[in-house]
């Protein structure tokens, strides 16, 4: 009689857990993609940038010391960022389409310091994600100036935070061989 009263017990508890496979506590709220997408969506001005190399602080050689730039994700699942240098030495003043007697030189600053893509935008499922904290890929990129990142998905960490009655949006991406960026964004327009 004890030991069926105990199996029984277990039996119960088995099945609790199996009712939550994923959470430690049932009361956490999942999100679900759509939900996610729809909290990040909006458009982004760019604030400032980190790189490190290691963990080490590292001077950021493509967007320089006061990167301009617009991020835009939509709730559909589509993003896009353009960020570009300001300092005049990595601007100059170029038209479009290039000219005949345009410098080589001209363009090659130009387009070490600016970037621009866009593609669809995923939630990935690599850590827990929330409304404020996760991880999302942006691709396989549809387009982007830099020709290998065609094609390409990366990822990124989000994070959201409120200040001051605005919201901020950071961006962490590891660019391989122990490069890591973090992008802050001020969100300027809900979508
Ligand atoms: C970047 O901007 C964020 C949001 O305003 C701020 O918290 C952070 O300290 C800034 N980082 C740097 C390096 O200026
Ligand atoms: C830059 O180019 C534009 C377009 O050709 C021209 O209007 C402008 O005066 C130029 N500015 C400088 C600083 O050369
Ligand atoms: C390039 O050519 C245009 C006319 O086609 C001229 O206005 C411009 O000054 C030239 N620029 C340089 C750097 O020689
Ligand atoms: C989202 O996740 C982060 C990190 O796991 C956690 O600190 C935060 O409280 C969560 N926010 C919500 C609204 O669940
Ligand atoms: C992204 O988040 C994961 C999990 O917290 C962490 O291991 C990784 O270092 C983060 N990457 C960046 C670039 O912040």
């Amino acid at each position: 009689m004890h030991f069926t009263n105990m199996t029984a017990k277990l039996l119960a508890c088995a099945s609790l857990v199996a009712a939550f496979p994923h959470t430690t506590s049932p009361v956490e709220k999942r999100y679900t993609e759509d939900e996610i997408l729809k909290a990040l969506a909006g458009t982004y001005s760019l604030i400032n940038t980190t790189s490190a190399l290691n963990g080490n602080p590292i001077p950021d050689e493509a967007y320089g010391a006061a990167p301009v730039g617009l991020l835009i994700y939509t709730a559909s699942g589509w993003m896009s960022a353009t960020i570009t240098a300001t300092e005049p030495e990595f601007r100059p003043n170029l038209t479009f389409p290039y000219q005949p007697n345009d410098t080589d030189a001209d363009w090659a600053a130009v387009g070490r310091h600016s970037i621009g893509y866009a593609g669809p935008l995923r939630l990935s499922d690599a850590i827990p994600a929330n409304e404020t904290n996760g991880q999302v890929f942006h691709g396989p990129l549809t387009v982007a100036n830099v020709p290998t990142w065609v094609g390409a998905s990366h990822r990124r960490n989000y994070t959201v935070v409120e200040d001051g009655g605005e919201t901020f949006l950071r961006i962490g991406s590891e660019r391989g061989g122990g490069y890591t960026g973090a992008l802050w964004w001020k969100k300027i327009k809900e979508e």
